[in-house]
């Protein structure tokens, strides 16, 4: 009697511990996974690779020397100080007065295209 009451009361110890090393173990591996993952340099949009190419296409002259008489958005620190007013520029329906590139004269960026804009943003604007 005495005796299969130790072992019950050892046995009890024994899956207590299993039992915390278990919740332990979960909580570091819950961790892990429920972390958002962040976005590495290979699939995060970058300036000179993906932004500049767009601007140089759709929005020279007129925003890039030497031709330009507008409001310069030849370098990431321009492109990145103004972001918000030229996403919703690029962004309006090409018919909107302050839509851009300014009167049609290029064609329209695609939905694609203003995404990526909108994108780069929220990923904090990589160069
Ligand atoms: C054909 C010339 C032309 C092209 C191409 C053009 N723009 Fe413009 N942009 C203008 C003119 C003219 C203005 C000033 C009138 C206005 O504010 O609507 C302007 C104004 C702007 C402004 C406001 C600047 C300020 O003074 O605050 C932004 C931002 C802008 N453009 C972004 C762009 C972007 C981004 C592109 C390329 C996708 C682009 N533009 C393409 C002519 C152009």
């Amino acid at each position: 009697m005495k005796y299969n009451y130790l072992i019950s009361k050892s046995s009890l110890h024994f899956t207590l511990i299993i039992g915390l090393v278990f919740i332990v173990g979960s909580c570091k591996t819950q961790k892990t996974t429920v972390s958002t993952p962040e976005p590495t340099s290979e699939n995060k949009i970058s300036y000179e690779k993906e932004i500049l190419p767009i601007m140089k296409r759709s929005c020279t002259p007129c925003h890039f020397p030497e031709e330009g008489r507008k409001k310069m958005l030849d370098t990431y620190d321009a492109t990145s100080k103004n972001i918000h007013e030229i996403i919703e520029r690029i962004a309006l329906p090409a018919t909107d007065p302050d839509y851009m590139p300014f009167k049609s004269k290029k064609p329209a960026l695609s939905a694609e295209e203003v995404k990526l804009f909108k994108d780069w943003l929220a990923q904090g604007m990589s160069k």
